[in-house]
């Protein structure tokens, strides 16, 4: 969580105010960490969970261990729906994620549970 509470902090959410932090556990170790980029055309924004999925794919890795996401507004902060799915292209349905605020404990989901019946490669037959 502590990862994903620093990452929160450089988050850039001068419209919504509500900042997120994420960081992903990679299977090799790594850690990767994403912040909420918003922008003017507010559309264009992009969550904090696919920044650091961005990050983990730049640094050559593809499988995810676990999941953490802060918000410091809320207790626990649901990923939003398309980020759920982003995260199922990486993750399987036991993969943990963890949903916290900074200094509180964190309340830990699977993806599964988070996704049921998730939209996935092998319906694509791959
Ligand atoms: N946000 C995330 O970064 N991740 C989520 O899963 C939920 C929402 C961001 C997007 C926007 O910058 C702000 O939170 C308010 O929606």
């Amino acid at each position: 969580m502590g990862h994903a509470a620093a990452a929160m902090m450089h988050a850039y959410a001068p419209y919504s105010r509500f900042r997120v932090g994420a960081a992903i556990l990679g299977d090799g170790g790594a850690i990767h960490v994403g912040a909420n980029v918003e922008n003017a055309a507010y559309p264009q924004s992009q969550c904090a969970e696919a920044c650091a999925i961005g990050a983990m794919v730049a640094a050559g890795e593809t499988r995810i261990a676990a999941v953490a996401v802060v918000a410091d507004r809320v207790e626990h902060c649901p990923p939003c729906g398309g980020c759920r799915q982003r995260l199922a292209e990486f993750a399987g349905p036991d993969t943990p994620v963890y949903l916290g605020r900074p200094g509180s404990e964190p309340r830990v989901l699977t993806l599964g549970e988070l996704l049921p019946l998730a939209f996935g490669s092998e319906a694509l037959g791959q």
